[in-house]
């Protein structure tokens, strides 16, 4: 399988002009790159404005229309092309409050609109200390994916971001990050978890991605060491330079 290569721009650029013009170079540098599969996740105003390349949402709601102000449906995503949507970003449940269940209902909606989720999980620095990875991570994976069959399981792409790992925004800020060995062992404990919710052989088809100050110097090692399936990338996704020299030092 290919490795995802996810751009999440989260709060990023502030003009439509700087959106299309980042878009335009990452699309550029990525055009020959055939062994990779990139998505770019740009805040929702933008992604009328940009195509040609997979696009995904960051957030959206558990509803397909009505009363709830603010909101951007999985079937409006869909019917902008969005092919993904990233579920349960960490900076969603710390800021905006989003809880297991609001995950759950999200990770439903968006199947049923027929997009692939990137559904997000990952400790704080604190659970981190207190020895509480693994039970976080029990807790995230069980009530996020309760009553999801198993078909419907296997479009589904789980990120492993943990909350310690991910950067303020500079991609060439020294960030602490997990070791291979440490992402392997998350790994294989993910995957312990998702074979007693569903089976073995399902378990071994889920697409697990890192995400956490990936750039263009460590991104090779999270694919090629840790064995990853791809990377959510935030900060180096913003400088087209930088994207591209991460994307390309993954293939
Ligand atoms: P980062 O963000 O690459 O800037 O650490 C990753 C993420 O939060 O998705």
């Amino acid at each position: 399988m290919k490795p995802l290569i996810i751009a999440n721009w989260k709060c990023n650029p502030t003009t439509q002009k700087d959106a299309k013009n980042l878009f335009e170079l990452v699309k550029k540098g990525i055009k020959n790159i055939k062994k990779a599969e990139v998505v770019i996740c740009p805040p929702f105003i933008y992604l009328p404005l940009l195509g040609n390349l997979s696009l995904g949402g960051q957030d959206c709601f558990w509803e397909e229309k009505g009363p709830y102000t603010g909101e951007v449906s999985p079937e409006m995503l869909k019917n902008l092309g969005c092919e993904y949507v990233i579920i349960g970003h960490s900076e969603r449940r710390k800021n905006f409050s989003e809880t297991d269940e609001m995950v759950n209902k999200k990770l439903k909606k968006s199947l049923s609109a027929e997009l692939s989720p990137i559904f997000c999980i990952g400790e704080t620095s604190e659970e981190r200390k207190n020895k509480k990875t693994e039970s976080v991570l029990k807790r995230e994976i069980t009530e996020g994916l309760r009553g999801i069959a198993q078909e419907e399981v296997l479009k589904i792409t789980i990120a492993y971001e943990p909350v310690w790992a991910i950067s303020k925004g500079d991609p060439y800020q020294t960030k602490e990050i997990p070791t291979p060995e440490n992402i392997k062992k998350i790994s294989f404990y993910i995957k312990s978890l998702l074979s007693e919710i569903y089976n073995k052989k399902t378990a071994e088809n889920i697409r697990i991605i890192y995400g956490g100050s990936a750039n263009s110097e460590n991104a090779r090692g999270f694919i090629k060491e840790a064995g990853m399936q791809g990377l959510l990338v935030g900060g180096a996704s913003l400088i087209a330079e930088e994207f591209v020299k991460l994307v390309k030092s993954v293939i």
